[in-house]
């Protein structure tokens, strides 16, 4: 949420920066601007819009050459998605220009004791008193920039990072984060701030990760970084194992296009390593001690979005693997309804970007009641991963459409990992049950390519249904949270009324939603699984064709039964019921895509939305 990319080198920093902020616009797009320092003096550009408008700005309104600079790309809380509300804000003297990205929850105090003063505020933001502090701090340190914003730092609260350039101090970016994101990409005669390595991977791919709390400040030749007091603090270094095409489409029309294709990668990726030759689990990033985990009592998956859906197919292997029971709580609701967590329970957050600040608060309250923690996420070097007591990654690569594809495939399959790790170590499952889960999972990304290889009938029926003004999906046992799934992706990206189902739920409320030609996508189990799945949800898609509904069924290969019932049939590999996910998930995702493009809508960055959310 809030994109921000800081340079300091021998390049045009205006280009640098600007590319950078191209990278990060997935993280927000109702403003964009820069500044620079030339000749002792701020030039700054901003406009509200996505960046292209920024661009056109600049093409008219051309900045003049500098080598440091900052740039924003803005997800709006406070203050509307305007010009004057664009990042960056200058200080009343025209000293100083800062970009932010969080909420500052005492900007009102703030505000005040600024206007008492008599500085006059120009933007409706909470990030604006950031700047006429540091101009005032300016004053009192006499110039001395990474101590102004330490000084700022200290008064301000919420969640935040900051970015600032004085133009009195030409080659020197500061910086400073609590709760957000900020990373430090190390060049050669060149130095990066931003919030996410994607902005910089095109010059370097060595980076610092910032804690807590700490203010950084860059040079051409240094970083030093310092906590809020000034005490120097050791940065940990660390290699971003992926390139700046990754972060490219790569031929394709659209990221989210190309990040659905790239998911059989994703899951092989994902598995690599992590399987020894003689099929057992081994998970070396697990800190957390095998006699700990012999000892969790429950685990709590704590999550927002498509990655708290990933959680909830995780749950039904879980605990039918290892008898532990598994609760998944939106991550939003988990610390104020007074969770019941303590050193015997596991927690577990998902989270592709590392940064959601619900996920976050929640992980840190499930810290401060002992639990074990372990984060399962995309983005080294995040913050939810640097504060849980271990970590699976998800090698997925980086994935910039807003709406998650691969990462959810991905977040499946670490937590199908961790479920049958305390299989192994707990001794509730047989080694040979591993291994065959183990081989299941290996042979996933062969059936998702197969998938994807036929999705030209679900890409005809979304164009054929692009009317309509409602689509309700179905799903029983582990392909419930596919059918929340499936309408979640309608919903962000198509902006149609859409809404997931129990199947069995059906009868005691949604029904009553069915009319003449509402489309009704239903996820089948697989007849070969428990079969009284399947019965039941052939139930369930009688009910709703007698009432008018138009029955789209994601079925199996072989499931012939489901023919009699549905108007549309989109096959699926057959695979064991826990693996369905995987396979019945990339049709949903695909119909979605299609839809809104059928819609002529922006797919990659749907409205209103952001993909890192990193306000509670
Ligand atoms: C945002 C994104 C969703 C994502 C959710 C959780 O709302 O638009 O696609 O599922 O955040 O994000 P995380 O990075 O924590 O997985």
């Amino acid at each position: 949420m809030c994109g921000i990319v800081g340079y300091v080198g021998q390049k045009q920093a205006l280009e640098v920066v600007v590319a950078g902020l191209r990278r990060l616009e997935y993280r927000g797009y109702d403003s964009a601007g820069v500044a620079v320092i030339a000749d002792g003096t701020l030039a700054v550009r901003k406009r509200a819009g996505k960046l292209v408008n920024l661009e056109t700005l600049l093409g008219s309104d051309p900045m003049p050459d500098s080598t440091t600079g900052i740039g924003h790309t803005r997800w709006a809380t406070h203050g509307g998605p305007t010009d004057r509300n664009a990042h960056p804000h200058v200080s009343e003297d025209g000293r100083v220009a800062v970009i932010h990205n969080g909420i500052i929850e005492n900007f009102a105090l703030l505000r005040a004791e600024l206007e008492a003063i008599g500085v006059t505020l120009s933007s409706d933001t909470d990030s604006e008193v950031a700047a006429h502090l540091l101009s005032a701090e300016l004053v009192r340190t006499d110039g001395d920039l990474p101590e102004a914003m330490r000084r700022v730092c200290r008064r301000l609260e919420g969640a935040f990072t900051l970015l600032a350039i004085d133009r009195a101090t030409p080659d020197l970016v500061v910086g400073a984060r609590r709760n957000s994101p900020l990373v430090v990409g190390v060049g050669d005669g060149e130095n990066f701030l931003a919030s996410d390595v994607a902005a910089f991977i095109e010059h370097t791919r060595e980076a610092l990760e910032l804690g807590q709390d700490q203010v950084v400040a860059i040079t051409p030749d240094a970083v030093v970084v310092t906590d809020f007091d000034g005490q120097p603090v050791d940065a940990t270094v660390f290699h971003v194992d992926w390139d700046a095409s990754a972060a490219e489409k790569g031929g394709y029309d659209l990221f989210m296009l190309k990040e659905i294709a790239e998911q059989p990668k994703a899951v092989a990726d994902s598995l690599r390593g992590r399987i020894t030759a003689g099929h057992r689990l081994q998970l070396d990033e697990m800190r957390i001690d095998e006699s700990v985990l012999r000892e969790v009592s429950k685990v709590v998956v704590i999550a927002c979005g498509t990655a708290a859906h990933a959680g909830m197919v995780a749950k039904y292997a879980i605990e039918h693997w290892t008898r532990i029971p598994v609760e998944v709580e939106l991550a939003s609701e988990f610390r104020y309804r007074d969770p019941i967590v303590g050193p015997d329970s596991l927690v577990i957050a998902i989270s592709q970007s590392g940064e959601t600040m619900d996920t976050l608060m929640a992980l840190r309250h499930a810290k401060s009641q002992g639990a074990r923690t372990l984060a399962i996420c995309n983005t080294v070097g995040s913050t939810i991963p640097r504060e849980s007591d271990a970590v699976l990654y998800t090698y997925a690569g980086p994935e910039v459409a807003v709406a998650s594809t691969k990462a959810f495939l991905t977040q499946i399959v670490a937590a199908y990992l961790i479920g049958l790790y305390l299989g192994q170590v707990r001794g509730t499952m047989f080694e040979d049950e591993i291994r065959r889960i183990l081989d299941e999972l290996a042979d996933m990304p062969r059936r998702v390519d197969l998938v994807l290889d036929t999705t030209e009938p679900v890409r005809a029926l979304a164009r054929e249904l692009v009317a309509a003004p409602s689509v309700l999906f179905l799903g029983r046992h582990v392909g419930y949270p596919v059918a929340l799934e499936g309408a979640l992706k309608l919903k962000e990206l198509a902006y149609m009324h859409a809404e997931g189902f129990a199947a069995g739920e059906l009868k005691h409320g949604p029904i009553a939603l069915i009319e003449d030609g509402v489309p009704v996508v239903v996820v089948v189990p697989s007849p070969r699984g428990r079969a009284v799945l399947h019965d039941k949800i052939m139930s369930n898609v009688q009910e709703v064709r007698a009432r008018g509904a138009v029955v789209i069924a994601i079925a199996e290969e072989g499931d012939e039964a489901v023919a009699a019932f549905a108007d549309h049939i989109i096959r699926i590999p057959a695979v064991p019921t826990l693996m369905q996910p995987l396979v019945a998930t990339v049709p949903l995702q695909v119909f979605a895509c299609e839809m809104a493009t059928a819609r002529g809508l922006d797919v990659d960055q749907p409205r209103n939305l952001a993909k890192s959310v990193t306000v509670e």
